[in-house]
């Protein structure tokens, strides 16, 4: 399937079609996949061959997201995990290793944060966007490094933001310092991978506004307020995309940041 085929048959709102077996045995892990970017990127890997396994903290949604998976012929496994949890997560990793085996790609995606000013937040809410989008996302890579057998197609994405490359007004001070203290981290890890000549692919995928979840929880409301904004914001499966053509791209071709805003989004 090419980068830009994109077929849905519009069932029940969920996009399906069918693998292409491309990359028929091996195995990717995409955190964050009950919803919004992370559950695209499964579905978008499972169009490729990929067997994917699914984690996040709603296990009836992890369900739901591996039975589409199914549908496209390729195995999928679900693995319930607070990625906050260092030990339930490092758990999660001697369950891939026991359990499935292998892992050639990880993408790093799940993610969350909370609109606050740096003049008066809440400590725990702090902690909560540390542990899940810096302590978490590190040890996801930490121990898929420890997994992965380091051979040509193998890749650890991350789905950053555009709040890793500045920070924009309005209360996102603390949410773009752990997407800031990400991109040092891939940084870090796609120079470490040069050392060691891996042929691993380090990609950190930075979206500007995504039409998901993430802002209700973020403004703390019902309502999404980006629902408002004057442009059409992306879609996850636009996010989805990018990560595909990383990994399309020939054997020897690294494309560690891709920063992908709407048409008409200026900050
Ligand atoms: N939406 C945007 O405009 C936008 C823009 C730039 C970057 N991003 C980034 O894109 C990534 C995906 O976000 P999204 O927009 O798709 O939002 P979303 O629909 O809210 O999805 C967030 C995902 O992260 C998972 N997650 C959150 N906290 C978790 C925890 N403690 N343990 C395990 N999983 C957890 C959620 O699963 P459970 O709730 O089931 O655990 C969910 O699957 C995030 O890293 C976000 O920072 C989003």
């Amino acid at each position: 399937m090419g980068y830009m085929q994109d077929v849905f048959s519009g069932f029940q709102g969920v996009p399906v079609t069918h693998s292409t077996n491309k990359r028929q045995g091996e195995v990717a892990l995409v955190t964050g996949a009950t919803t919004g970017i992370g559950e695209a990127v499964a579905y978008a890997l499972a169009d490729l061959g990929l067997s994917v396994i699914v984690s996040g903290r709603r296990i009836d949604r992890l369900e739901a997201v591996a039975e589409t998976i199914r549908t496209k012929g390729v195995d999928a496994h679900v693995m319930a995990c607070d990625i906050a949890d260092a030990s339930a997560l490092e758990a999660m990793f001697a369950d891939i290793r026991s359990k499935v085996g292998k892992l050639d790609i990880l993408v790093n995606n799940a993610g969350m944060g909370y609109q606050s000013d740096i003049g008066d937040f809440e400590t725990a809410e702090l902690s909560l966007a540390l542990a899940v989008n810096v302590t978490g996302a590190a040890i996801c890579i930490r121990e898929s490094i420890a997994l992965m057998e380091h051979r040509p197609g193998t890749a650890i994405i991350t789905v950053s933001s555009m709040a890793a490359h500045r920070v924009p007004p309005g209360g996102f001070g603390i949410y773009s310092a752990t997407k800031h203290a990400l991109r040092a981290i891939m940084e870090a890890l796609r120079m470490e991978c040069v050392k060691l000549s891996s042929p691993t692919k380090i990609a950190s995928i930075s979206p500007g506004t995504v039409a998901t979840e993430f802002h209700k929880l973020f403004a703390r409301s019902d309502k999404d307020p980006t629902e408002k904004l004057p442009f059409e914001r992306l879609t996850p499966e636009d996010v989805a995309r990018a990560v595909t053509f990383v990994l399309e791209a020939p054997a020897h071709v690294q494309l560690n940041e891709i920063m992908i805003r709407p048409i008409g989004q200026l900050g």
